[in-house]
Order: C-alpha cells, then structure tokens, then sequence
C-alpha cells in the first residue's frame, strides 16, 4: 500500500528528466533556405588556398579569405563567378613573422582576422602576441605587440601591451576600435582605430557629391526661372504677388464664414462658436 503512492509521486520527476532528451531529438525544420557552391578551390594547386575563415571587404566589395594551414590572406570576387583567388598578403616565405610587402609579409596560422572599414585587414598573431594590419595594398605592418613578448595582459601604448596566447579580432565601427576577445584572459580588449580606418570613403563621397549635383541643379533652374520671368512676363512681380496674397486672404475669410456656418449649424451652444457669432 506505501509503495504505490511513492511510484506514483516519482512519476512526474522520471518525466521531467527525459524531457531534455525528448526536445533534443526533435528539431523544428523551418523551409525556405538553399544551399549552392560560391567558389569550388579544389580544382586549384594543393598549395593553393584552403578557406579558413572569409569576411567581406565593404570598399572593395569582394570577399577576404584567410588561408590559415598556408599562412596567407587571399581576396576573391563577389561576383557570381568569382574566379581565381588573388593573393593578398603572406603565404610565399611560409609561416613565421616578418612584415612589409605582400611578398615579404609572414604569418604563423593566424586563425582570427577582422576587415575595417577601409579595407584593412587586422591578423591575430597569437603565437607572437601581436595584431598585423594588411592595408589593401597588402603591405603588412604591426599595430600592437611589436615590443611585447611573451603572453600577458598588459593594456598601455598598444606596441607594449600583451595578450594570451589565445586571442581573436572583430571590428566595431560604432566604436571605431577593433575588441579582442582575449580568452586566455578572459577579457574582452580593445585597441583604438584611426579615424581614416573607419572612413567610409566611397559612400560619404557619392553623398557630397550627389548634394553638390542637386545643389547646382537648383541654382540653374532658379536662374532659368528668373530669366524665364524677366523677359517672357513683363508684368509687375510685387504687384502680381499682392494680388495673389490679396485673393488668397479672400478666400480664407469665405472659408472662415462657411466653417462658422456649419459650426453654428452643429452646436450653437458652444462658447467657440459664440464667441465668433459676436463678432461677426
Ligand atoms: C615600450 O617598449 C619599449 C621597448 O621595450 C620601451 O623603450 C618603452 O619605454 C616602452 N613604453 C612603455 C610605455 O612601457
């Protein structure tokens, strides 16, 4: 007689228990999404480029692909057939440090870039505990941790600041700073960017130039206009202009007396429209 309600009130627990796994055995298929090969590199050398991680290029519009086993950063078009890669930076000396030109530039399986507003791309060299910034040149320098060595987590003038030996990079335009999410340190650092560095130069210049476009465009019409006036309509301007405002008051007074009218007609009780009725 005692063992029945113990059963019976274990029951619901025994439920509660198995409903995770219930849940993760089901997934909700949402319909609508498919999947196609934007860019097959298999056909390419061994050698050749073997996609990490990709970030799109907003100045250029074209993809970042970082070629983290080669060491090398590769750019390759957005368009619908994107062609071959072009390399960027990095990949030519194999792995190891060494900034300057794209055929200089050295980099050890770097795992984590981020792409600024201008083009730049930013490298996490965790092995040296250093950021690389690859401008769209691809000449290479070293923004942070170029004096540093060893991990740490030191903030200061960013050529002396340290990191952990795992670390990666995102741009934040709204900030105009690159963060690190520093997981050996559990920190989230952030380095300062130039301003040029989050420019968007391409956009705020289509946009000046179009005001300045609109701008011209409304002085000529208002020249034509004026030229148009002068010798087609010899007319009086001020007087024209009075006559036009005096019609105008004209009518606004009718339409006064018709919407008293018809207020009056409503509600004659009502101080709004007695106090016009007086008036007039
Ligand atoms: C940064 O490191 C350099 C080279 O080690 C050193 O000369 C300089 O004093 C350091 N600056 C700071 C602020 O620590």
């Amino acid at each position: 007689m005692a063992g029945s309600p113990r059963h019976l009130s274990l029951f619901p627990l025994r439920l509660l228990l198995l409903l995770p796994l219930l849940a993760a055995g089901k997934p909700v298929l949402e319909d609508g999404y498919t999947v196609t090969t934007f860019a097959d590199l298999n056909p390419l050398p061994a050698s050749g480029p073997h996609p990490y991680a990709v970030l799109p290029r907003s100045r250029a519009g074209d993809l970042l692909l970082l070629d983290s086993a080669g060491s090398a950063l590769y750019t390759i078009s957005l368009s619908s057939s994107p062609g071959e890669p072009r390399r960027l930076a990095g990949g030519k000396r194999g792995s190891g440090f060494n900034d300057g030109g794209p055929g200089d530039a050295a980099f050890d399986r770097p795992r984590s870039v981020a792409v600024d507003a201008a083009d730049n791309v930013y490298v996490a060299d965790r092995l040296h505990g250093a950021v690389r910034k690859v401008a769209p040149s691809g000449y290479t320098t070293t923004i942070a941790g170029g004096f540093s060595s060893g991990p740490g987590h030191r903030d200061g003038p960013a050529q002396n600041a340290t990191f952990s030996p795992d670390f990666a990079l995102v741009y934040v335009p709204k900030i105009c700073a690159l963060l690190v999410a520093d997981r050996g340190n559990r920190m989230v650092r952030q380095i300062n960017l130039k301003p040029e560095d989050c420019a968007h130069e391409k956009q705020s210049g289509l946009g000046n130039t179009l005001v300045s476009f609109i701008a011209v465009l409304c002085t000529l019409l208002g020249s034509l206009i004026g030229f148009l006036a002068r010798h087609f309509y010899p007319v009086n301007v001020s007087m024209l202009l009075s006559q036009l405002l005096s019609q105008g008051d004209e009518y606004m007074h009718k339409l006064r007396q018709c919407n008293l009218k018809h207020i009056g007609r409503k509600s004659p009780s009502t101080t709004f429209s007695a106090g016009y009725g007086s008036n007039s």
